[in-house]
């Protein structure tokens, strides 16, 4: 499975913040926001990425994340030259995407919780049309939201309802068969000029290909576009961090702990930085990870 961030957006609803600077590179209290979708795939078991973002974006993103190397990844970059609507990652993609299923996610969304792993891993091996996964939300006009009967299976998808059906937004990971490709590239722009990734969920819809994963209650799922969920985002992890001692998001904990990196190079990437925390805390883990292991 390929994966796909799309780190684009002008980012107007953060100004000033992103006068100078890009929406995904902001803080998300330690770390890049970007890591926080980058770790998604990485769980996921995706290790070759695309990450999509505005023309002068793209060089800062290659400053902070490289070609993935470090990380036991394999990471590329493509423009996106206007903001044209979510699914035409799909058009910007096509060549990295080939033959194969992908992963799209938004370059804005955090996901966290325990288990979140099992069941990447799970509806990854499992997608066969489209994957969405949907979250209970108080403000569920600012989502595409999805409708669903009894048994939890899918009914309608609707992008931002003025009167929502129902409280599950779409979060912004997508999971998707090789359709999706041909699927994007017959679509129309909408009213607003973009296309729609509710638009494309629609189409595997309407073919009886789409599927809800409802994440519970449990599942922490943010997204950080405004002033306030920035916020909001970066004290979530700020308390869970301090609480339990662990990082939310930590690429290379994660790298070390997938198997793409050894305890050695986690514990490089931990002194280059052991002037902050977070570098110390990668030395530390490394550490512990390679006793643990010739134990
Ligand atoms: C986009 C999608 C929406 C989805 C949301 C998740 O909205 O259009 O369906 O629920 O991402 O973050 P946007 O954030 O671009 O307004």
């Amino acid at each position: 499975m390929k994966g796909i961030v799309l780190a684009g957006g002008s980012g107007t609803r953060l100004y000033p913040l992103t006068l100078a600077t890009s929406k995904q590179l902001l803080a998300v209290h330690d770390k890049p926001m970007l890591y926080y979708p980058v770790s998604v795939l990485m769980l996921a078991g995706v290790r070759d990425i695309l990450i999509i973002s505005n023309p002068d974006v793209v060089p800062h993103i290659q400053d902070l994340l490289g070609d993935g190397s470090r990380l036991g990844l394999n990471i590329s970059y493509a423009e996106q030259k206007e903001p044209r609507g979510i699914a035409e990652a799909f058009l910007i993609g096509a060549d990295h995407i080939g033959h194969d299923r992908s992963a799209l996610v938004l370059g804005d969304n955090l996901f966290h919780g325990a288990g979140f792993y099992n069941v990447l891993q799970r509806e990854t091996r499992a997608v066969d049309g489209c994957t969405l996964f949907g979250y209970s939300v108080a403000d569920p006009g600012r989502y595409g939201i999805a409708e669903t009967d009894d048994t939890g299976r899918l009914l309608s998808i609707c992008e931002k309802p003025r009167s929502p059906r129902s409280d599950q937004a779409i979060t912004g990971l997508y999971l998707y068969d090789n359709d999706v490709v041909g699927i994007a590239a017959g679509l129309r722009p909408s009213e607003r000029g973009e296309l729609e990734i509710t638009d494309v969920n629609q189409e595997y819809l309407r073919q009886g290909r789409a599927k809800l994963v409802p994440l519970s209650r449990g599942y922490t799922w943010m997204d950080c576009g405004t002033h306030d969920t920035l916020t909001a985002a970066s004290q979530y992890v700020q308390v869970i961090q301090e609480r339990q001692g662990v990082r939310v998001a930590c690429l290379e904990e994660i790298a070390l702990r997938m198997g793409y990196i050894d305890a050695e190079a986690c514990y490089e990437l931990g002194a280059r930085m052991w002037q902050s925390d977070y570098g110390r805390y990668l030395t530390e883990i490394a550490h512990n990870f390679a006793a643990h292991t010739v134990a």
